[in-house]
């Protein structure tokens, strides 16, 4: 909705600004000409019902504007948000002056507001001149990236681009031609006295009370608009220090780091404030639909539901629940599991596609199962709480050990676990990240063992199985229990193998591929050919006594 409003009240005063330096720019040609061609522009312009639109535009942008003022959570921005926001803001004080002089002193006082009148101040204040020369560029430059951002997602986009291009610079670039032109009849005017009396008694000028008037209710004007953008951000800053004393947003981001971040950003701002690269070709205005992220993790049932645009986008996508846009998902405080579906520098094109990876795509990854050796016999002894303790805990540890290597906990069957290494990158970087996560996973039992020695008579004995190849990756499952996760042959290897480790004596199974996919020369460990049920080939494999003693990537 405000997506819409915004897009529509800008193309009704984008509209109003075309015409207005078409006008400007038939000066090249006659002044007489544009004045013509004026009386005709303000006929319609003027038209109670047209003059009713097109305020009404003017307060809704303006609104809007102040609203996503307030909105944002973070200043973090890229160089053209930066560019048309403070554009933006600059067109009331840049504007007002030209305004009241003109479409105001005409409604108040009867100023017949023609070429000569609107360059008259321009040709004797060279201040006046730079002054509407700067509200030229900024208003249309604001228009320009508004209009980018908003099609910049749309297929037809590129091949009209070249024509968009010559029209953006050509018609300001003619409009402040004709009003140099414009200005340089004005002055001729100015030079000759019985010239000008006659030029000026055909504007009809006000008095000089009412003049004054026209002043201060210009500089009200500024002041009002002035004082309602430092009300935004006053009110920002309150809801900000507000914000910082609530429970905040925990964000573990798969292959990527985990944050804690005030509640109130979205998922976007949160991303910015805490460095994660993160696709937003349309800036974040829930259009393009590239900053969609799959969300999942213990409060995702508490999310709010995705608003009418969101839920548009969303539905166009056909994506499964757990995807939202980014940059409209608002996290109520909780911890929440977060995947970038797209890459950083997704293009404009990307906008159309599907979520490849949440409805299913083939890819090359390594596959790691862990479980812990002997539970069941450990936990006969011990109460319900002691194992459940016990469990959290080593839970914790070995989840931590795959996302600080850069994989993705796939999930936690019994004592067991199934991690995925390669979402987000090359098979040679998950082949190296697996290997870290598996050493990883080795200290951090070797200081959990130690930790627990008291309670403990046998430490506790883990064995994994990695493997690398094709597996098909995508969002399956039903309600609550939909996930990413990814099935196939590599998936069936890599549990095979950490069942198998037990038979070699060894903390790790890993098959001779993904010690080359990660060039490690020479491979650790003893090299095995092991039978596979399923399988007419013997798989060549490494079984490495101590994970720990792994190398750290
Ligand atoms: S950044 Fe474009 S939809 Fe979110």
């Amino acid at each position: 909705m405000i997506a819409r409003l915004r897009s529509a009240s800008g193309c009704l005063l984008l509209l109003y600004v075309v015409t207005h330096l078409s006008n400007h720019a038939l000066a090249l040609w006659s002044l007489r000409l544009a004045d013509a061609w004026l009386e005709w522009l303000s006929a319609v312009w003027r038209w109670p019902p047209v003059t009713v639109l097109l305020l009404t535009a003017f307060l809704v942008h303006l609104c809007l504007a102040l609203h996503s003022l307030w909105r944002r959570r973070t200043w973090r921005m890229s160089r053209w948000e930066w560019a048309q926001l403070l554009l933006g803001l600059s067109i009331v004080p840049l504007g007002m002056t030209h305004v009241i002089g003109t479409r105001v002193a005409h409604e108040l006082h009867g100023v017949h507001t023609n070429h000569f009148w609107v360059l008259w101040p321009m040709a004797v204040d060279p201040w006046q001149n730079a002054r509407q020369m700067a509200l030229v560029i900024a208003v249309w430059v604001h228009a320009c990236i508004g209009l980018h951002f908003w099609w910049r997602v749309k297929p037809w986009y590129p091949r009209v681009l070249p024509g968009l291009y010559a029209g953006a610079l050509l018609l300001p670039a003619l409009a402040l031609a004709g009003a140099g032109v414009g200005l340089g009849s004005v002055l001729a005017i100015l030079d000759d006295p019985q010239k000008m009396q006659a030029a000026v008694a055909a504007t009809r000028p006000p008095s000089r009370d009412e003049a004054a008037d026209l002043h201060f209710l210009s500089d009200l004007l500024k002041a009002a608009a002035l004082g309602l953008v430092i009300m935004a951000l006053a009110a920002r800053q309150v809801r900000t220090l507000w914000l910082r004393r609530q429970q905040g947003v925990n964000l573990r981001y798969a292959g990527g780091p985990t944050v804690a971040v005030p509640m109130g950003l979205s998922l976007l701002e949160a991303s910015r404030s805490a460095g994660v690269s993160h696709a937003s070709v349309c800036g974040g205005r829930g259009r393009c639909s590239t900053c969609r992220v799959q969300i999942g993790g213990a409060d995702a049932q508490r999310l709010p539901p995705p608003s009418r645009d969101e839920a548009r986008v969303l539905e166009r996508l056909r994506v499964p629940p757990s995807v939202r846009l980014a940059c409209q998902l608002r996290p109520p405080p909780g911890a929440y599991d977060v995947m970038l579906l797209l890459p950083s520098d997704a293009q404009p094109a990307d906008a159309y596609r599907g979520t490849s990876v949440a409805l299913g795509e083939e890819r090359t990854m390594v596959i790691m199962f862990v479980d812990l050796r002997g539970f069941t016999a450990l936990s006969e002894k011990r109460l319900p709480y002691d194992v459940v303790f016990l469990l959290n805990r080593y839970f914790r540890s070995v989840g931590q050990a795959v996302e600080q290597a850069g994989g993705r906990v796939d999930k936690f069957i019994g004592d067991g676990m199934m991690a995925l290494f390669g979402l987000n990158s090359p098979a040679p970087t998950a082949a190296r990240q697996a290997l870290d996560a598996a050493s990883r996973i080795g200290r951090a039992l070797d200081e959990l063992n130690t930790a627990m020695s008291a309670e403990f008579s046998s430490p506790l004995r883990i064995g994994i199985g990695l493997h690398i190849g094709p597996v098909v990756v995508g969002v399956l499952g039903h309600g609550p229990a939909t996930g990413l996760t990814a099935i196939g042959d590599t998936v069936n290897t890599a549990s095979r193998l950490e069942s198998l480790s037990k038979d070699h004596g060894a903390q790790l199974l890993a098959s001779q591929a993904v010690f080359d996919a990660a060039g490690l020369v020479p491979a650790p460990g003893e090299p095995h050919e092991v039978a596979l049920r399923g399988r007419t080939q013997t798989l060549a494999v490494r079984a490495v006594a101590d994970v720990a003693s792994l190398p750290l990537s």
